[in-house]
């Protein structure tokens, strides 16, 4: 039995290499294919965006209007898919529906010489919107939605599938730069997942399922949804100031706080929290707002945590008319671009991923037969 102390959670192990994406690293902070995620949030589009992370480089004026287009003609579902769809309860958390959607194309369009990875990693990039809002309007009210919309960009559609009517300027662009943000992210727990999942050889479905199934959980993506709840059980920030420091007390984990690799800051807060910022005047909010910088101020007064990512996004999301339930799904449509980017390195040097465990069960001993037990 070995006694060297290991970091519990892979905790600073470097697992592998990529040429995706950095996080955290000195002097480069976060940033996809060499791009800083700060000129990317400000002034990419997120098709610009999948295709450099797809593809390595920056797509020309000609190639991204080509990969919209692409894009935007995957929109559709196939009848039987929708008839999986239909089949889901009103109750099924939409993660569940996005991971039972994602295994069914699985099955009737599978990964194959006449599908590569690259149309797959397209495929699924533009049918999740559809197959999310679909469920969500059959579950709720029995309509079978269109989804071959002929929207510019996925954040356009995505709007106009959950209200049946087109969005406007202002929450179409906060979506976009939300897909931005959340695109990709180096090693983090569902990335890794599905490419283990892709070291075995597994096809690209099953490596993105692990990805949604790793994502779906509250330390991960689920904290989005998890932050906005807790946001909105305040009354306001006094009220939120005395629930905080009541929580740090019981040492309850407070969601959309603190992060693995960052260690004072997320770079992803500001441009999130800028838009929340923008939409709160927009709808005219003077309670959540408040509340959530007053939680902010308390958990960096107290523990020098920190928002991530997903506390201002659960905000900005609310304001732009978002359900809740809805928010890590999102993560979902964003993410797939940096799995997919991931599935397609881990597969062009691949070697089963599988490390060792240190032991600490039981001594050998000698096995009792089951009547003298
Ligand atoms: N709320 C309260 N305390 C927190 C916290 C949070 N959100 N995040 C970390 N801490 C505490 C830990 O309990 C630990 O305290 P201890 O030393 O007294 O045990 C300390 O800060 C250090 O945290 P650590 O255990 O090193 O964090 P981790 O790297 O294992 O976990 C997260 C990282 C993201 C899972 C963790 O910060 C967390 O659970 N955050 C909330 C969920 C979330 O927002 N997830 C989205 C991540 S992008």
């Amino acid at each position: 039995m070995s006694t060297d102390k290991k970091p519990s959670g892979l905790a600073g192990i470097v697992a592998g290499e990529t040429a995706i994406c950095t996080v955290g690293k000195e002097g480069l902070g976060l940033t996809y294919r060499g791009y800083s995620i700060k000129d990317l949030a400000a002034q990419a589009t997120f098709e610009e965006v999948a295709f450099l992370l797809l593809r390595g480089q920056l797509p020309s004026a000609s190639d991204l209007a080509a990969y919209c287009q692409t894009l935007a003609a995957l929109r559709g579902l196939p009848a039987a898919l929708k008839t999986v769809l239909e089949q889901l309860p009103a109750s099924s958390h939409p993660m569940d529906v996005l991971r039972t959607g994602c295994s069914a194309l699985g099955c009737f369009e599978p990964e194959g010489k006449d599908r590569d990875a690259l149309h797959v990693a397209n495929r699924l990039l533009a049918a999740f919107p559809s197959m999310l809002l679909y469920w969500h309007h059959f579950a709720r009210t029995g309509q079978r939605i269109e989804t071959q919309t002929d929207d510019p960009n996925m954040a356009a559609h995505f709007l106009r599938l959950l209200w049946g009517k087109p969005a406007d300027d202002l929450r179409v662009q906060t979506l976009d730069a939300s897909f931005i943000l959340y695109a990709e992210h180096e090693f983090n727990a569902s990335t890794f997942a599905a490419r283990v999942t892709t070291s075995t050889l597994a096809d690209f479905y099953s490596a993105i399922g692990a990805g949604i199934g790793a994502l779906r959980g509250p330390l991960h993506g689920g904290a989005n949804e998890a932050a906005m709840e807790l946001i909105e059980t305040f009354s306001s920030p006094d009220d939120a100031e005395a629930g905080l420091m009541q929580m740090l007390q019981r040492k309850t984990l407070i969601m959309g706080f603190g992060h693995r690799v960052y260690k004072t800051s997320d770079p992803r807060n500001e441009p999130i929290k800028a838009r929340a910022r923008t939409l709160a005047k927009a709808v005219g909010d003077t309670r959540l707002f408040p509340i959530a910088e007053r939680i902010e101020a308390v958990i960096w007064r107290e523990k020098k945590l920190f928002p991530n990512l997903d506390f201002y996004s659960a905000l900005a999301y609310h304001f732009s008319g978002i359900p809740t339930p809805l928010f890590t799904p999102i993560f979902v449509i964003a993410r797939t671009s940096g799995w997919a980017a991931h599935i397609m390195e881990q597969r062009a040097n691949n070697r089963l991923i599988r490390p060792t465990a240190d032991y600490t069960g039981p001594e050998p001993r000698p096995f009792v037969p089951l009547a003298q037990r």
